[in-house]
């Protein structure tokens, strides 16, 4: 029976890959308003998507932000559920200058698939939809009962998707969550990952003088508000690499010496990881390796800093106000509030007498770690293998999903992350790209998911949701 299904999928890449160029046209942009009216497009194409794949009860739901869209299939009582999150909107594009074929204008160049959303999370989306549909378009059913739920508030923090979840909980009822929002470890080496940091992110406004200056006239007897900000970022690392802020590691897990052993087992090598980055030298937490402070140590990076003059040429000014934007990448058991608190307390405990210090906590998300013993992700593993024709490891991952730790909390779901990118993709970046061997490796490795679970599901005894 996978065969037939397989078969139908490989007789229709050409038409899935127009079909996935038409998605990653549409400019879904969360975070600029001027892509409002592409948001709804984005929805009502995935909604379309939904309803020819041959899912029913498709909805686009609206929200106090951008609508989610969802859709199910459940036609197969007594086999397991599953709730696939993903998300249809996308980074910003800028700088554009950089991109070598437009950013909504999807272009294939050796193997790979140039456009933004194509890796995070469009492309990993449409595996999925395209998934189902060589199931239904050939044998009429799925092996599992689907819940789809793609929000478009992903890039921005999720917002409104707890209260979504809360409002929807006899909806989203299932039995696991599935995302493929990830990446890969490397091209030709499938992973499934069980680890996300999370994320506190903060928004600094120094205020100096009560106008901006002539810098002739009033320096020397003013400190600056970009030197008092500068001089406030730079000491919140030591010369070890750690953070500063007092308390900030009380709650870090330490690595047990088997995972620490685990990862050192790992195919890497610093010094390929440098070439690729066009570093000559790597920076990071003493005492630890590369991997561990990706996904294991948290982090503090300046995201943006700006104030004064910017513009063409040169004009002389002492100016009144320096910003900075700051993110801490948490990792269990640190929550988010507690390091935006310290963070707070921190800057104002360092704060010169000769500047004021406003902080915002912009938004934030907990560290996620998921179950590596649990039957969806022995399913995964085989349906890697079967896949990508290679066994899969397990690894963890630096990037943030908040909604991972939400779905345990309020629907009591476990996640797994079934990722579909490699790190290397520019995600968020100019010149974002998907591999194709992968982009219809995930499909093929989705359409084996579904079809191992139930049994594994079985054997593990766990009672269904319905
Ligand atoms: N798909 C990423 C998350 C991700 C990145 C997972 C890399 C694993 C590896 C997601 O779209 C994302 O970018 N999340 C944001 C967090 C959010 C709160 C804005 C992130 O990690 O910065
Ligand atoms: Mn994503
Ligand atoms: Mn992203």
């Amino acid at each position: 029976m996978e065969n037939t299904i397989l078969s139908f999928l490989e007789s229709n890449k050409d038409r899935y890959l127009t079909e996935v160029k038409e998605f990653l046209s549409i400019q879904s942009v969360s975070s600029q308003s001027i892509h409002n009216t592409d948001m709804r497009r984005c929805a009502e194409w995935t909604a379309a998507q939904m309803r020819t794949i041959g899912l029913s009860n498709v909805r686009i739901m609206d929200t106090a932000g951008h609508p989610v869209v969802y859709g199910e299939w459940l036609g197969t009582p007594g086999k397991p559920t599953i709730l696939l999150y993903g998300h249809y909107d996308v980074q910003p594009v800028d700088p554009l200058n950089l991109w070598t074929s437009p950013p909504f204008e999807a272009t294939v160049r050796d193997g790979n698939l140039f456009a933004r959303g194509s890796s995070d999370d469009k492309g990993q989306v449409f595996i999925h939809l395209k998934a189902v549909e060589s199931y239904m378009k050939s044998v009429g059913s799925l092996p599992v009962n689907i819940k789809m739920l793609i929000e478009g508030e992903e890039e921005v923090g999720s917002a409104n998707l707890d209260n979504f979840v809360l409002e929807h909980k006899e909806l989203l009822k299932a039995d696991l969550v599935v995302i493929s929002d990830s990446s890969m470890f490397a091209k030709g080496v499938p992973s499934v990952c069980y680890g996300l940091r999370g994320l506190a992110y903060m928004e600094v406004e120094v205020t100096g003088p009560n106008s901006d200056l002539h810098s002739g006239s009033f320096g020397g007897s003013v400190h600056n508000p970009i030197q008092a900000l500068s001089e406030m970022i730079a000491s919140l690392h030591d010369k070890n690499g750690k953070i500063t802020i007092k308390g900030f590691y009380d709650d870090v897990r330490t690595l047990t010496k088997a995972e620490r052993n685990a990862y050192k087992k790992l195919p890497w090598s610093d010094k390929q990881y440098a070439k690729q980055l066009g570093l000559k030298q790597l920076y990071g937490e003493k005492g630890f390796t590369s991997l561990e402070r990706l996904w294991a140590r948290p982090t503090l990076e300046c995201n943006g800093i700006w104030g004064g003059y910017t513009g063409e040429g040169a004009k002389t000014v002492l100016p009144a106000k320096a910003f900075a934007k700051i993110s801490m990448r948490l990792v269990p058991d640190q929550t988010s509030s507690r390091a935006e608190k310290l963070f707070e307390q921190h800057l104002k405990r360092i704060a010169p007498k000769t500047v004021t210090v406003k902080i915002k906590a912009l938004h934030g998300g907990e560290p996620a770690i998921t179950p590596i013993d649990s039957p969806g992700v022995q399913a995964a593993v085989v349906a890697l293998e079967k896949g990508f024709g290679k066994k899969p490891l397990y690894q963890r991952e630096g990037g943030s999903i908040p909604i991972v730790v939400q779905f345990k909390k309020i629907l009591g779901l476990d996640t797994v992350l079934l990722g579909f990118g490699l790190p290397d993709e520019n995600a968020h970046a100019p010149n974002e790209f998907i591999n194709l061997d992968n982009f219809f490796g995930g499909m093929r490795t989705c359409v084996h998911f579904y079809d191992e679970l139930p049994e594994y599901w079985q054997r593990s005894g766990k009672s269904r949701a319905k």
